[in-house]
């Protein structure tokens, strides 16, 4: 069974609380597909009053995480096992696409670190970062929901994790191509009919049609992953 563990570091670890003790991920964690451990970088503060963070050097507004509670977090986790990376969840980072998930997906062991102030010391940045991702190009106010949402995308597609084993290969974006759209019961609701192909019982059919379905939406709506799509072929 393939293992993957995770950790996070994070100033407010309280946020990962309720995603983790719900959703999809718990499901794989209880199915010992993945473990998380969450860590408070308050823990590794030496003052009393659990300091982390301080006003950046040159002046400027807002406050930046220190490298002392990073650098002993992540130089302990090490000293326990290797780490295929250690991630940074950044606006100015590199955007995850599929890609990059399914790679991470067939790790053994990742690090998330989450910023949670105006930015982070550039020296964990050079030092101990592996990896700069963005969810996306717009600004939230920590990396904790990104961190979140990266796990999530991993985690799913570990094999074992959702029990519809073919399911996470159908996916948006695994072909290029995004989703085709689903139909259930009942064939007819407010006189809107189902497409007639899906109820025929012919196999070969269905996956015709479905496969025109990705490719017309995905032609309209993501001109660039279409193009992609046919470079690929
Ligand atoms: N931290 C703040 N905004 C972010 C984003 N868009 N992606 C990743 N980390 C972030």
């Amino acid at each position: 069974m393939p293992h993957l563990r995770i950790d996070i570091l994070s100033a407010v670890p309280q946020i990962f609380e309720s995603v983790l003790s719900t959703s999809i991920i718990s499901r794989a964690v209880k199915k010992e597909v993945c473990e998380i451990h969450v860590h408070n970088l308050h823990d590794y503060a030496l003052d009393r009053f659990k300091h982390i963070d301080d006003t950046p050097f040159g002046g400027g507004a807002g406050m930046i995480l220190q490298c002392q509670p990073v650098f002993d977090c992540i130089e302990k986790l090490k000293a326990e096992r290797a780490y295929d990376d250690v991630i940074f969840l950044t606006p100015d980072g590199e955007v995850l696409q599929q890609e990059m998930v399914n790679q991470f997906s067939i790790a053994q062991n990742l690090i998330l670190l989450c910023g949670h102030y105006k930015g982070i010391d550039q020296r964990i940045r050079d030092v101990l970062v592996t990896k700069e991702i963005s969810i996306g190009d717009y600004v939230l106010s920590g990396g904790e929901l990104p961190a979140c949402v990266l796990v999530d995308s991993i985690v799913r597609i570990i094999p074992g994790a959702i029990s519809d084993a073919e399911s996470a290969l159908e996916d948006s974006f695994q072909d290029d191509l995004l989703g085709a759209p689903h139909y259930t019961r009942p064939a007819v609701y407010r006189d809107i009919e189902v497409p007639k192909v899906l109820l025929s019982g012919n196999h070969a059919h269905i996956k015709q049609w479905r496969q025109e379905q990705c490719i017309k939406k995905t032609k309209t709506r993501r001109p660039d992953l279409y193009q992609k799509y046919l470079n690929n072929r």
